[in-house]
């Protein structure tokens, strides 16, 4: 292995495994890895599938083709959501090692047949591509943390507002969706999409693993959508976690402007914080005034790739890997059985932006301004704003020993 170059295949390279195809094409060489293979039923949407071509690089148009004659070293999936589970089974039973992009996937029975398909590979990992769990800022973060340098944790709060325009929901069949025609759940969310980072982040920090005592217990949500979607474009969650810490996350789809990430971690010595004060950095802020700059998360995107290459060549841990990314679904799962309907946002307070190009934007007036004010108070939508909610929090759900979405428990077969 030490004598030749990794070899590296990504499933899905019209989106955002481009980024992989890029990395690889353009510096894969500086790690002694390649591109071996691509996988897209689709390939003409790869921006990069002529110089792929030009390279000899086989494209296949499905998993099976790639996995047959010449399996790789590790399989990128930057697949839809609900590829995740059957792509990393399929991986891991031709012994093959994956980078899984974030989500984990859609559910907790998917997260189960995962960790159930690693375990039987001992020699090979899944690693999940949240980049920032890659980054040094990050984990240094966390070694400080379980040093005890902050002490207990307290409370995490975390706000992103990203606007998405209608092209964002229209670019393929499952953004947005709740399930597939055929009924395979796919979850997507702003929650679970776009800002999931910083949802998983708040876990991460803490070691959050499968069912230890920084795990979720416990989640009560608000859900509700603008778009035209069948899911939400916007959430609010209060999760308790086994050890006594609030966990608070507030992410929409439906504003004008981008805000955040921002978050305040507060912990029994210290504030760690990441806003407009604090540059695109993570700083920690002792109550005994000492500071340390944790340095910009964002700085390395690619990192969690050269990682799961090291991983091959020289066994090198993986920051994150499937039991680290599943607080992340149990949270989503319980969200959606804490509020079974979801809101919806009255015409009178739905406004559409329309572009030269085409596209629009649906955005709430003064959503922006009350997740804001939720994110400030720790409260949750209508504890402590004026705001028109369309719909009152659902009720809290138990995260211990849930193990199947909806419900927690497998139902019976009749
Ligand atoms: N880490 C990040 O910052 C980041 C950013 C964006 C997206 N993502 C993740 O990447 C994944 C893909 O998201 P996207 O926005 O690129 O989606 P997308 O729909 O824009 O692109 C997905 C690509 O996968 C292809 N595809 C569909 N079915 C396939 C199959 N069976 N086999 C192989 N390829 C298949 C599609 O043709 C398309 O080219 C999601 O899990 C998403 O959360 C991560």
């Amino acid at each position: 292995m030490k004598n030749r170059p990794v070899r590296v295949a990504v499933a899905g390279i019209g989106g955002y495994g481009d980024q992989y195809v890029a990395a690889l094409l353009e510096k894969g060489h500086e790690h002694s890895a390649i591109l071996s293979a691509v996988v897209d039923p689709d390939p003409s949407l790869s921006p990069r599938l002529q110089a792929i071509k030009e390279r000899k690089t086989p494209v296949f148009e499905d998993m099976a083709g790639a996995l047959r004659d010449s399996p790789p070293d590790i399989f990128v999936l930057a697949t839809p959501i609900h590829h995740h589970e059957p792509m990393t089974v399929a991986c891991l039973e031709k012994g093959v090692s994956v980078l899984c992009e974030k989500p984990l996937c859609a559910t907790i029975q998917e997260a189960l047949r995962m960790l159930e398909a690693q375990q039987h590979r001992p020699g090979r990992f899944v690693s999940v591509g949240y980049q920032w769990s890659f980054s040094p800022t990050i984990l240094s973060l966390r070694e400080d943390i379980s040093a005890g340098l902050m002490g207990r944790p307290l409370e995490l709060r975390t706000v992103v507002l990203w606007p998405r325009k209608r092209s964002y929901y229209s670019r393929n069949s499952w953004a947005g969706a709740l399930r597939l025609a055929d009924g395979r759940w796919v979850l997507d969310s702003p929650a679970h999409n776009a800002t999931a980072h910083y949802l998983h982040n708040m876990f991460f920090v803490l070691r959050a693993a499968w069912n230890n005592s920084s795990a979720p217990a416990e989640v009560s949500a608000f859900l509700a959508r603008a778009n035209p979607i069948t899911n939400y474009d916007t959430a609010a969650m209060r999760i308790r976690t086994a050890d006594g810490t609030t966990i608070l996350f507030y992410s929409t789809h439906a504003v004008r402007d981008s805000v955040g990430p921002m978050f305040l971690y507060r912990f029994e010595q210290a504030d760690v914080l990441m806003d407009s004060s604090t540059g695109g950095h993570i700083v920690a802020r002792w109550h005994d005034g000492r500071t340390k700059d944790y340095g910009d998360p964002n700085s390395d995107q690619m990192e969690k790739l050269w990682r799961a290459v090291l991983g091959v060549r020289d066994n090198a841990p993986q920051p994150c890997a499937i039991t680290d990314a599943v607080p992340q679904v149990l949270t989503i799962n319980g969200a959606h059985d804490s509020m079974q309907e979801i809101a919806v946002f009255s015409q009178k307070q739905t406004q559409i932006d329309k572009y030269a190009d085409g596209d629009q934007l649906v955005w709430v007036e003064g959503l922006a301004e009350a997740m804001l004010g939720c994110w400030q108070h720790s409260a949750m939508p209508g504890e402590t704003d004026n705001f028109d909610w369309p719909a009152r929090v659902g009720t809290p759900v138990r995260l211990t020993d849930y193990r199947w979405f909806p419900g927690g428990k497998q139902p019976q077969q009749a």
